[in-house]
């Protein structure tokens, strides 16, 4: 992972990889994956973001029995959307994601838009040892109170990224994918014009990020198309420059010597074709509230916890939805938040009481991003996760067309298995 001088890192991979294999389906062509458990403890695999039916969903205790050691598991749909997708575990998934186990899972379009080149970029973090070991100790209680666990060390397709090169005047599309357990980032492109064409797989109204920096909280994934408009010989930097005083340079974009491929950006439309997803309906959509609380600087999330009001909170929770903290890996018994009329519009009213920052994530759906603390979203915008600012008030909605039980947690490990999951039931 570090390169040819240092000792390779041993992580859990699927198939042998890391990031796992480049899952390439076709739209509305059906898929299927055999997992064969060889960890020594149970695990499932999660495909996340597709809209896919409840059983195939990988949730342990909830939507299948988790696959024991030695056993195998029939993973079988057929993806409705075009996009760009990932798979995971979600059994013990702070440690197996934090191991390794993830990969990416890219929908093609049945037409896809004209670019010179397709690039994936898998994000992820870890926290090394000097001698390029995974460090132990993923459960800190004062980190997932905080900013969950992030680390020292960013890699791209599983290694510490070389330059990339490219040729200028080339139109690439690029395919951000943070698979990190905790850390967000905030890609700005020097000397370079990001324009981002899909959120969460999701085609988007094309347009440049605010401040041109590309947010990416841990699960989300972003779609630009970059026009190579540096010139020949140059070197260029991509920074992530989230954190305060820890800006760092995630990779160099070089420009090979040769004439540009072109001299203008071309012209083609930049719009992806549209998924089937439907559109909620506002004037009759149900509301709920989904009050994100808990925390480092809140009165339960000082390692001595809550001293009353926190009803259902489990031992050792730090984070809660609503005031009920569903920990470790879920537990079915639990009852949904809310349920929902099949076919019925749902608005979600996140409203992140808490000082920190929550990639919250919906399983089985994809929602509209509606406003920002009352202020409209500028663009039209979908999402199966969305990073919610501290004390934002954040609101989306949905169809509920999918039946069945899903989860509904933050996208942190951490905050998730901290308390910040819960389920919502469509019937
Ligand atoms: Cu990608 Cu429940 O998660
Ligand atoms: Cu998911
Ligand atoms: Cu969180």
């Amino acid at each position: 992972m570090l390169g040819d001088k240092t000792p390779p890192t041993e992580v859990w991979a699927y198939n042998g990889l890391e990031p796992g294999p480049v899952l390439r389906l076709r739209q509305g062509t059906p898929f299927r994956a055999v997992v064969e458990n060889r960890l020594d403890e149970p695990t499932t695999v999660h495909w996340h973001g597709m809209r896919l039916p409840n059983a195939m969903d990988g949730v342990p205790g909830l939507t299948q029995p988790t696959i024991q050691p030695g056993k195998t598991f029939d993973y079988a749909f057929t993806p409705p959307d075009a996009g760009t997708f990932w798979y995971h575990s979600h059994d013990n998934g702070l440690v197996q994601m934090g191991r390794g186990l993830a990969g990416a899972l890219i929908v093609e379009e049945v037409e896809p838009p004209a670019v010179d080149r397709d690039l994936l970029w898998t994000i992820q973090d870890w926290r090394l040892e000097p001698d390029a070991s995974i460090a132990p100790g993923f459960r800190n209680r004062m980190e997932a109170a905080m900013d969950g666990r992030v680390g020292n060390t960013v890699t791209i397709n599983g290694r510490l990224p070389e330059a990339v090169r490219v040729r200028a005047g080339e139109r690439v599309r690029l395919r951000l994918l943070n698979a990190a357990i905790a850390r967000i980032m905030a890609l700005r492109f020097d000397g370079h014009r990001p324009v981002i064409v899909a959120l969460d797989g999701q085609p988007c109204d094309p347009h440049e990020p605010a401040d041109g920096r590309i947010l990416l909280g841990p699960a989300m994934r972003v779609d630009v198309i970059l026009d190579m408009q540096g010139e020949p010989d140059r070197s260029y930097r991509v920074v992530d420059d989230f954190y305060d005083r820890l800006s760092y340079t995630l990779v160099r974009i070089d420009y090979e010597t040769v004439k540009p491929l072109r001299l203008h950006p071309s012209g083609a439309s930049l719009r992806l074709p549209p998924n089937p997803l439907p559109r909620p309906d506002l004037g009759t959509a149900v509301v709920h509230d989904v009050r994100i609380q808990g925390g480092m600087m809140s009165s339960m999330g000082s390692g001595g916890m809550m001293g009353g009001g926190m009803g259902g909170m489990g031992s050792g929770a730090a984070w809660a939805i609503n005031g009920h903290s569903m920990t470790g890996d879920g537990s079915a018994d639990m009852p949904p938040l809310f349920r929902i009329d099949r076919g019925r519009s749902c608005v979600v009213d996140f409203r992140n009481e808490t000082a920190w920052w929550h990639p919250m994530h919906l399983h089985g759906h994809s929602f509209n991003v509606l406003e920002r603390n009352g202020a409209p979203v500028p663009h039209d915008e979908w999402g199966d996760t969305v990073l919610v600012r501290p004390r934002e008030h954040l609101r989306v909605a949905f169809v509920a067309d999918n039946p069945g039980d899903w989860m509904l947690h933050c996208h942190v490990m951490e905050h998730q298995v901290g308390g910040l999951m819960t389920t919502i039931r469509v019937t």
